[in-house]
């Protein structure tokens, strides 16, 4: 049963737009886009190249601004508050993966990790032993001391996972995490990710183009084609869950989620950007 009224979803849009420029040069990278996230979800937001899936997570994560619509974190309304209070609610509430690892290149494994904590204006001992062992969860103990330039691929996404945890957020926003690495490594951060939303309760939302990424998930979203992508549809039941509900049991045919992307028919989030197409 799903009272909102009652309890509103952790995230909810509402015809969330986000217009670039202007005239001849406006992009609307965003046209109206309805979401719902329940906590403890982990979902896999998928689409097109430029079809909007940075906007909306940047958005997501306050680090922009819609130009219409409404964005509300546990019934908040995250657009009408200031900076200073949204910047207070990415501290406190939310991680972030960005779709570049965006470390700082000349500064050790374990600084990089501090970051957020510094921000928060934590003292240097507690900063460091949650460093340490946001490290140590993602496979990195030992590596503390080494610059991202002397970590691979994968370990750099690793500690930007740490980075993203170390404040211990509700939400875990990770845009392409797997989008520079091999399928192997991808695999990994993918475990990763799932087991941290099933061990620590954080809700994730994740971008990716993979649908082998996206079946880590347990729900997926998209502007995407379903029936032009059926082919490519990983075998075996589907992973999605109804906001609330249990498990799709039933084999992609029977899955309840009406946005799902391995789901007929259309299953397309049609209001997920416009800018992108396949
Ligand atoms: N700062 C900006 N100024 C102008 N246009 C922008 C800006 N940021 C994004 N856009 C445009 O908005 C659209 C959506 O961009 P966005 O980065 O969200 O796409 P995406 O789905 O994340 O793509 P990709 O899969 O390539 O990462 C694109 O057409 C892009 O060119
Ligand atoms: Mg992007």
């Amino acid at each position: 049963m799903n009272d909102d009224a009652a309890r509103p979803p952790l995230i909810r849009l509402r015809g969330v737009t986000r217009v670039y420029g202007a005239g001849q040069a406006m992009v609307r990278a965003l046209d109206g886009v309805d979401l719902d996230i329940e906590a403890g979800e982990f979902v896999a937001i998928m689409g097109p190249s430029g079809s909007g899936k940075s906007t909306v997570m940047n958005i997501l994560g306050c680090l922009d601004t819609p130009s219409a619509g409404e964005y509300l974190f546990r019934g908040v309304h995250v657009e009408r508050l200031s900076r200073d209070q949204r910047a207070r609610l990415r501290r406190r509430h939310l991680g972030f993966v960005f779709q570049g690892f965006n470390l700082l290149a000349r500064t050790s494994a374990i600084e990089n990790v501090e970051l957020p904590l510094l921000y928060r204006g934590e003292p240097a001992a507690a900063r460091r032993a949650a460093a340490r062992e946001a490290l140590r969860s993602v496979g990195l103990a030992g590596r503390e001391d080494h610059t991202p330039g002397e970590l691979s691929g994968g370990q750099q996404q690793r500690v930007a996972i740490a980075r993203a945890i170390v404040t211990q957020p509700t939400v875990l926003l990770a845009d392409e995490p797997t989008g520079n690495l091999d399928t192997q490594r991808g695999r990994e951060i993918m475990e990763l990710l799932a087991a941290l939303n099933r061990d620590r309760g954080i809700t994730v939302l994740m971008v990716t183009h993979e649908l082998d990424m996206a079946a880590y998930a347990r729900r997926a979203l998209g502007r995407t084609a379903c029936r032009r992508r059926r082919a490519a549809w990983p075998a075996g039941p589907c992973h999605c869950v109804a906001p609330g509900g249990a498990a799709g049991a039933g084999g992609n045919e029977m899955c309840p989620q009406a946005h799902c992307v391995r789901c007929p028919p259309g299953g397309a989030l049609s209001t997920f950007g416009t800018a992108g197409r396949y």
